[in-house]
C-alpha cells in the first residue's frame, strides 16, 4: 500500500506539491492527471526517493521514503519519461543484466525474465545492439524491462508512452495490464485521457499541487453527470478546483 499523508514539496517560495494525502491500495492501478507543472512528477519523484518532501510523508508498503530509503527502493520499480538512464555502450541486454545484478538476481532467473520482456515488447531485433543507436521507443522500451526486471511489487511510472507510436504505446498498455497481477500497484502520470480511461482503477486529478478529485472513472463520471472524462477535467480547472475533502 503507498499512502501520502500531508506530503509536501517547496521549491524556495514555489509550492509545487501541497498536502496531498491519497492511499493507493495494493493491486490498483493509479493514474495520476493534471496539467503541466501541477505537480505529478514531484510527487512521483519523492515516492521514488528521488526527491526528498518539504513536509509530510510519503509510506509505501509500510518504509517512510525518507527514513527507508533503502527499503523503499527495493519495493519499487521506476521511469522517469526522457530520463532512461541506459548506458549507450552497452546493449539492451547487457544493460538490463547490469540492474538485475545489482538486485543479486539468480542468472537464470534473470535469463527467463529478459526472454519474457522480449517477447511482449517485441524487442528481439535490437536487444543485443548498444542503445546508442536507439530510437526513442526502443529506449524507452529497453527502461521498462530494465526497471521491471526485479519484479517490484509497485511501479512509478511518469507518462510511460510519451513519445512511443501507437503499437509501442499498446504493448506499454498491455504489459501494465498484465504487471497487475499478483497484487501489484502501478502508479503512473499521463497526459492521454485514452490512455487513463483504458488504464486506470482510479485517478486523482492534481491542480496547482493539490487534488481537487479522487475516485474510480465511474464515480467521477456520475458525480458530474458526464461521461467524458476531458470535459470533466476541463471544467474542473477552469473553476480553480476545490480542495478535495479525503
Ligand atoms: N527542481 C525544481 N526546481 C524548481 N522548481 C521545480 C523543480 N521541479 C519542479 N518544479 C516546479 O514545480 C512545479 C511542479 O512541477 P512538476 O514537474 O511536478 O509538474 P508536472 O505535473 O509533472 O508537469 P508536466 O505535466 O509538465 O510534466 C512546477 O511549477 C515546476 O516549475
Ligand atoms: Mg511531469
Amino acid at each position: 500500500m503507498i499512502k501520502l499523508v500531508n506530503l509536501s514539496k517547496n521549491f524556495g517560495s514555489k509550492e509545487a506539491v501541497s498536502n496531498l494525502n491519497l492511499e493507493i491500495k495494493d493491486g490498483e492501478i493509479f493514474g495520476l492527471l493534471g496539467e503541466n507543472g501541477a505537480g505529478k512528477t514531484t510527487t512521483l519523484r519523492m515516492l521514488a526517493t528521488m526527491l526528498k518532501p518539504t513536509s509530510g510523508n510519503a509510506i509505501i508498503n509500510g518504509y517512510d521514503s525518507v527514513k527507508n530509503d533503502e527499503k523503499v527502493r527495493e519495493n519499487i520499480g521506476i521511469l522517469f519519461g526522457g530520463e532512461t538512464g541506459l548506458y549507450d555502450r552497452l546493449t539492451a541486454r547487457e544493460n538490463i543484466e547490469y540492474f538485475a545484478n545489482l538486485y543479486d538476481m539468480e542468472k537464470s532467473k534473470i535469463k527467463k525474465t529478459i526472454e519474457n520482456i522480449v517477447k511482449i515488447f517485441n524487442m528481439s531485433d535490437y536487444i543485443d545492439k548498444r542503445t546508442s543507436i536507439f530510437s526513442k521507443g526502443m529506449k524507452q522500451k529497453t527502461a521498462f524491462a530494465r526497471a521491471t526486471i526485479h519484479n517490484p511489487s509497485i511501479l512509478l511510472l511518469d507518462e510511460p508512452t510519451s513519445g512511443l507510436d501507437i503499437t509501442a504505446a499498446k504493448q506499454v498498455h498491455d504489459f501494465i495490464k498484465s504487471y497487475k497481477h499478483e497484487n501489484r500497484t502501478i502508479i503512473f502520470s499521463s497526459h492521454s485521457m485514452d490512455e487513463i480511461e483504458k488504464l486506470c482503477d482510479r485517478i486523482a486529478i492534481i491542480h496547482k499541487g493539490k487534488t481537487i478529485e479522487i475516485g474510480t472513472l465511474d464515480e467521477i463520471k456520475k458525480k458530474y453527470n458526464n461521461n467524458n472524462l476531458s470535459d470533466i477535467f476541463s471544467d474542473l480547472i477552469s473553476k480553480g478546483g476545490n480542495d478535495y475533502e479525503y
